[in-house]
This record gives C-alpha cells, sequence and structure tokens, in this order.
C-alpha cells in the first residue's frame, strides 16, 4: 500500500490568469509518471493536497473534470504562505499533488434529478468540474435540468470566462451569471447579489430537486432561506465546505466539525448534516 502522505510529482503544463486582479490563476498540472494519472481517479467535489518542497501543502478543490483526460486543474486563489509561492511558480515547474481526498457530490443520487447549482467567487471551481461532468455527451441524458447561478464581485473576477459564454448558447443548461455591480454598459448579464438572483431565478425545488451551494459563508448564510423558500429541503441542499485542514486523510483531527471529519466525512455534506453540527455556517 502507497503511503498516503506521499504526493504524486506533476509539472506545470498551463497557468491561466482568471481575474482582473490577478489573484486568481488556474494551473494545469500533467503527471510525472504517466501511471499515476490512473491511481488518481476522482469524482467531481473531491479535492487534494498541493504540495511544494519546503514551503507546505494546501487543499485545493479539484477544478478540473473526471471526463477530462490527460492533466488535471486547480484554480488558486493568492491568500497567504503557499498560495503566494505557487502564484510564482512558472510553466515546467515541478510539485507534488496527493489525492484524491475526500468525498464528492452524490452523484448516483442526482441521476434523474433536476440539479441547481449556486455558486459565489472562486468557490466555483468544484461546481465547473461537476457541469463539465453533467454535460459531457455520455452523461448529460442522466440529469433531468441543469440550473446554475454563479455571481462574482465584478465581470472581471469571474472564473472560466469562455466556458461560462459556451454554457449560455446552450439550451441543455440553464446559466444565470451576475455581478455584485458593474460599470460596463456592455453587460448583458444579471446584477444583484446571489442569494436575490437565486430567488428570481432558479427553478423551485420539490423532491426530484437538489442544489448544490458553494460560495463564501455569507452567500451560504443568505442563500440557505432562499432555498428554503423555493421549497429545497435541507436534506437536498448539498454544501461543500472548507475548514481549515492539516493531513487531509482523517488523521490529525485539524478539521473536525462535531463528530465529523471534513476532510474524510466531507467536504461535501447535506444542510441536515451541517445543521446537526455544531454551528459555523
Ligand atoms: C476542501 C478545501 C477546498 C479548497 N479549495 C480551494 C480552491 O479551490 N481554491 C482556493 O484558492 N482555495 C481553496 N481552499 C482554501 C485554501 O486551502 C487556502 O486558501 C490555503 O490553504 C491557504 O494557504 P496559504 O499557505 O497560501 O495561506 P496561509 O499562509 O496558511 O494563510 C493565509 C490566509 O488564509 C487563511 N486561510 C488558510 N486556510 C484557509 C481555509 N481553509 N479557509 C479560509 N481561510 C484560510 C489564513 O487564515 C490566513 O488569513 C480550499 C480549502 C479546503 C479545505
Ligand atoms: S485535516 Fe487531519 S483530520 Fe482532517
Amino acid at each position: 500500500m502507497q503511503n498516503p502522505y506521499l504526493p504524486y510529482p506533476v509539472r506545470i503544463d498551463d497557468i491561466t490568469v482568471e481575474s482582473e486582479d490577478r489573484n486568481l490563476k488556474t494551473f494545469k498540472f500533467v503527471f510525472l509518471n504517466p501511471d499515476d494519472e490512473a491511481k488518481f481517479a476522482y469524482r467531481a467535489g473531491q479535492f487534494a493536497e498541493l504540495s511544494i518542497a519546503g514551503v507546505g501543502e494546501i487543499p485545493i478543490g479539484i477544478a478540473s473534470s473526471p471526463v477530462e483526460k490527460g492533466f488535471i486543474k486547480f484554480t488558486v486563489n493568492k491568500a497567504g504562505v503557499v498560495t503566494s509561492r505557487l502564484h510564482n511558480m512558472q510553466v515546467g515547474d515541478i510539485m507534488g499533488v496527493r489525492g484524491p481526498l475526500g468525498n464528492w457530490y452524490p452523484w448516483d443520487l442526482l441521476e434523474g434529478k433536476n440539479v441547481l447549482i449556486v455558486g459565489g467567487g472562486f468557490a466555483f471551481t468544484t461546481l465547473r468540474s461537476s457541469i463539465i461532468y453533467m454535460l459531457d455527451p455520455a452523461n448529460r441524458k442522466k440529469f433531468n435540468d441543469i440550473s446554475v447561478v454563479y455571481g462574482a464581485r465584478s465581470p472581471g473576477m469571474l472564473l472560466y470566462k469562455n466556458e461560462l459564454i459556451e454554457w449560455e448558447k446552450r439550451d441543455d443548461i440553464n446559466m444565470h451569471i451576475t455581478v455584485d455591480g458593474t460599470k460596463d454598459p456592455d453587460w448583458k448579464y444579471n446584477v444583484g447579489f446571489v442569494p436575490p438572483i437565486t430567488e428570481q431565478k432558479a427553478p423551485p425545488g420539490d423532491e426530484n430537486s437538489y442544489a448544490i451551494v458553494c460560495g463564501p459563508p455569507i452567500m451560504i448564510k443568505f442563500t440557505q432561506p432562499v432555498l428554503e423558500k423555493l421549497g429545497y429541503d435541507h436534506d437536498h441542499i448539498i454544501l461543500s465546505l472548507e475548514n481549515r485542514m492539516k493531513c487531509g486523510i482523517g488523521m490529525c483531527g485539524r478539521c473536525g466539525i462535531g463528530r465529523e471529519l471534513v476532510c474524510k466525512d466531507g467536504p461535501v455534506f447535506t444542510l441536515a448534516q451541517v445543521n446537526r453540527t455544531p454551528r459555523e455556517y
């Protein structure tokens, strides 16, 4: 059995600056040993520990999708020590990826259901993975209606702009892009925070509908009553938590909320499960 603390060596194959403030970058990695790609088999919603030798390790959601082969992608906000070092790295540099870690969105349960995705800011990463997975020609028929409400502070802060435009054009996904505000006279999408736009645009919930919500805690807090009003039960609202972590594999106890370890039992929980833990959201 492989040591669970050992990362796979990867090479940075491409770097995309996502946001106008240049603090959000997407890193595309390829495995140095081709066999490692098969060992890193993941589902949309999981995360991995990115490691830079001599600097540290950080948990980051997997932004690529299992249906995209030959590489893995992560979108990283420049926050502190490790993320700043990563932002200074170049194409061709070598680092480590440990994972995949944690659970994933409940794909078997979501089959045949309507799926509403609600995302805010740079927490859209595993939601991108999920949308690409659901829209894949081999998977699209497994899901009923797919709706997305995605918001950022301004147009320049939206992630994956080219893909958003492509998804907007499709008739098998209902896109509702929004920004908190903009002075751009050509902006043709919504203006407003994610919770009110969700209230205006999202389809009502029922026993055949699930909502996956990822964003800053304040967005989650104000989206929750909106989803309740729309008819989504707490066990049909799925969240991904981002508690502080260390080992990522359930050994150190750093990420505990109540009896749950977010790295191992999560990061994906229903709101009903979160409600049974000491409150953070
Ligand atoms: C499951 C999971 C998935 C994540 N996915 C992503 C992702 O896709 N993209 C992304 O950019 N970030 C993601 N994060 C957050 C990311 O792990 C932290 O931003 C990162 O660890 C900061 O590392 P650092 O060494 O640069 O910062 P540090 O030097 O450790 O800290 C810098 C600042 O960031 C704060 N910070 C550190 N860790 C966290 C955290 N977990 N949550 C909130 N604030 C934190 C510190 O308090 C400090 O203010 C995720 C976290 C988890 C647990
Ligand atoms: S991070 Fe160590 S137990 Fe979760």
